[in-house]
């Protein structure tokens, strides 16, 4: 029986670039949709835009633009980043929608009627200056326990406490500065700590194989015991000004953009129904034969297996069949960093002319069915690509292809099905099914890659570059091509749903139609014509990845500090906690003080020596004479600019207090100052230079 699926990735906001980081899901979830259809499954892959929030609305302030003009524009760039990367949504839509519009209404208003929804006075920080409530994220001040400066309003990334605004001391905007003065206001709460709740979320989140272990374990630690109750009612509205869906019969209050945003996953949907003449009621009743996946990041977990669950169940719809949650990406071990050039956008990986297929292909081999983070080892990468899909992949087609075309005019003759390598095939294909049915690609990738090392036997063991050399042997050279070409064809069948643009070449040279997942247990008859064979896939060159990451790095962001361990996992809950009052904003308002400027310790410097460092190609060695303060050594990333020997003796600036940071080279203990151009296709770096008469050591404000 056909299944009839619905697939969810999670709405990427609308006031950022997609990046490698949130690539992983929207890879990991169209592979698995390509599978489904390729099985033959009525599988439909439906996302959005997340579009509302104070983040956006601020960025958009910023932008000079209104926030429907900015997340229009995101809008194209996310369909074109998603369309280069081969991510095949039946639909993209945007939360900022009527359809979605519609469905939070309806949500609300069955919550209301369930008596679930509460109105309750709460006092919050306001903004005097830029007259708005101000979420938690953007608040700053001092942490009350460790007294570390200019900590968020929800946790401190310095000590790892959860706090409210209210504990912090000296709070300030982070919009425009002031003096934040508590406010009364009315919001409306979603009553999570009501029993109804609490009890069917114990139930549904044990639910056989609904959540992972992992996450079902992190679900119980946040319901706590049996008959503790400790979840808290959920605010789900927000003061004007906010950008989003303003409530039924609450002038000026505004759903909360965590409340419309899963909702946008039905608003996307109903809007393919439409497209489509599908049944939207078919896949969103109770009770629906339907399936229902959500592919999500683990740190939007509490979001999908607790709030969205109970308020489908309650507004009287069908709850998720299952949610499959990531973990995050890292990048040659670390996290993504600006200044490390490892925070690749989607589009500078396309623009710098880098196969979006490798990426896929290089995710695939490293993902899994559990939360665990996945690195992206740029090294492990190139050599991984190269010698799986260029080296083992495509090689069978290049040695077989062009002597069909050349000697046989095109025609295949019979294919021998007893050799060891097909029946291998046919009987391990159906165990690559089930691994990616279960979301096991790694697994599912390294045994293709075993059967193809089996088809690469075959042909290096009949050699068929020798038998075209050698006279009388067309027809074992005319049979020694076919198996090959057919093991091939095979191959790709099992690697279509990771590479789909690759399997389109190859469904057009051998002439066929497009595969389908049955097609691996049948092989090409004799006498079918294939097309002239072009080359699948070229390597990836070492220089190719180092552009790249040149393009990517920003000189001038901050080097990256390590995390604190200690207080990691009670910093994950307090942020997904966090998050739950406030979207995280991608940039946190647009002022600073003179405090927060005169907390930078900038001092003329001038340069005693440069050396070129061993095994850094963007690296130059300083050492920094600050006069009275005495020297400081400092890696600089402008070798592309300037060679070390013509900076001994010129003045620069440079930052004096930046933490100093161990790297692989020896410790950097500070930060020159240089000009560039990051969006630039010439970004160019230029040091910065004092006028004439300023001192090594004083102090630049
Ligand atoms: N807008 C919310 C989701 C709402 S769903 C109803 C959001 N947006 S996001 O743009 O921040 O992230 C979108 C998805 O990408 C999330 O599932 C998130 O976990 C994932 N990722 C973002 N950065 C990531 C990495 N660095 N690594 C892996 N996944 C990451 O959250
Ligand atoms: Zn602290």
């Amino acid at each position: 029986m056909t299944r009839k699926i619905l697939v969810t990735s999670a709405l990427p906001y609308a006031n950022g670039a997609i990046h490698l980081g949130h690539l992983v899901e929207y890879i990991q979830t169209d592979i698995w949709v390509r599978f489904q259809k390729m099985r033959g499954q009525e599988c439909w892959y439906v996302c959005a835009d997340d579009t509302h929030g104070t983040p956006i609305m601020l960025r958009a302030e910023k932008d000079g633009i209104t926030p429907e003009a900015l997340i229009d524009r995101v809008h194209g760039e996310h369909s074109r980043d998603f369309a280069g990367f081969h991510v095949a949504f039946d639909n993209f839509h945007t939360t900022h929608s009527e359809e979605t519009r519609t469905c939070a209404n309806e949500i609300y208003a069955r919550l209301q009627a369930a008596g679930l929804i509460e109105k309750r006075t709460i006092e919050q920080y306001y903004d005097p200056v830029k007259q708005m409530f101000l979420p938690d994220r953007f608040i700053k001040g001092e942490c009350p326990k460790c007294h570390a400066k200019d900590q968020y309003g929800d946790n401190c990334e310095s000590c790892g406490a959860a706090y409210t605004p209210n504990d912090l001391i000296e709070p300030y905007s982070a919009v425009s500065g002031a003096k934040p003065e508590l406010r009364q206001s009315e919001h409306y709460f979603f009553k999570l700590s009501d029993p109804r709740c609490q009890q069917f979320l114990r139930r549904w989140t044990q639910g056989e194989g609904r959540l992972q272990n992992e996450a079902a374990n992190k679900l119980q630690e946040w319901l706590g015991a049996e008959g503790e109750n400790n979840l808290t009612d959920w605010d789900i509205s927000r003061d004007a000004p906010y950008f989003g869906f303003e409530i039924p019969d609450a002038p000026g209050k505004y759903f909360y953009v965590w409340l419309d945003a899963p909702i946008g996953y039905m608003g996307s949907f109903k809007n393919l129904c439409a497209k489509k003449g599908l049944d939207f009621d078919e896949y969103w009743k109770p009770g629906s034969q339907t399936e229902l996946y959500h592919f999500i990041g683990k740190d939007i977990l509490y979001f999908h297996a607790l709030f969205w669950p109970a308020e489908l169940e309650h507004a009287g719809y069908r709850t998720p069949s299952k949610v499959f949650a990531h973990g995050f990406l890292t990048v040659d071990g670390a996290k993504m960093s600006k200044s490390r050039g490892t925070f690749i956008t989607a589009e500078s990986y396309l623009q710098q002319g880098l196969n979006p297929e490798w990426l896929r292909y290089y995710y695939a081999a490293k993902l899994s069915n559990t939360m665990e983070d996945i690195d992206l080892n740029l090294d492990d990468f190139i050599a991984r690509v190269n010698s799986d899909l260029v080296g083992k992949f495509v090689n069978i087609a290049s040695r077989s292809a062009g002597f069909i075309v050349k000697r046989f005019a095109g025609q295949l003759t019979t294919c021998d099905e007893s050799l060891a390598a097909f029946i291998a095939i046919r009987e391990r294909s159906s165990g690559v099914a089930d691994l990616l049915e279960g979301r096991e690609f790694g697994k599912a990738i390294r045994e293709i890659m075993a059967l193809t090392d089996l088809a690469n036997q075959y042909v290096d063991s009949v050699k068929p570059w020798e038998l075209a050399k050698q006279e009388g042997r067309e027809n074992e050279l005319h049979a020694a091509c076919t198996n090959a070409l057919n093991l091939f064809r095979q191959l790709a069948i099992l690697l279509k749903p990771v590479l789909p643009a690759l399997t389109a070449k190859v469904e057009a040279f051998l002439n066929v139609a497009p595969f389908v997942w049955n097609d691996v247990a049948s092989t090409l008859a004799a006498g079918h014509a294939i097309n002239t064979y072009e080359h699948l896939m070229t390597r990836i060159d070492k220089k190719q990845m180092d552009a790249l990451v040149e393009a990517n790095r920003d000189t001038l962001a901050p080097a990256p500090q390590p995390a604190p361990q200690k207080h990691a996992e009670k910093q994950e809950k307090a942020a997904a906690v966090a998050a739950a009052q406030a979207a995280v904003p991608s940039e946190a308002g647009t002022h600073i003080t003179i405090d927060d400027f005169m907390k930078v310790d900038l001092r003329i410097a001038r340069i005693a020596e440069a050396s070129h460092v061993e095994g850094a190609d963007k690296l130059v060695r300083l050492v920094l004479d600050i006069g009275p303060l005495g020297t400081r050594q400092v890696f600089a990333g402008i070798k592309a600019a300037y060679d070390p020997e013509q900076l001994v003796g010129r003045l620069t600036m440079m930052v004096a207090n930046l933490a100093p940071r161990k790297m692989k080279f020896g410790m950097s203990e500070g930060m020159v100052l240089a000009a560039s151009d990051p969006d630039s296709q010439t970004p160019g770096i230029f040091l910065l230079s004092p006028d004439a008469g300023a001192q090594p050591g004083m102090r630049v404000k």
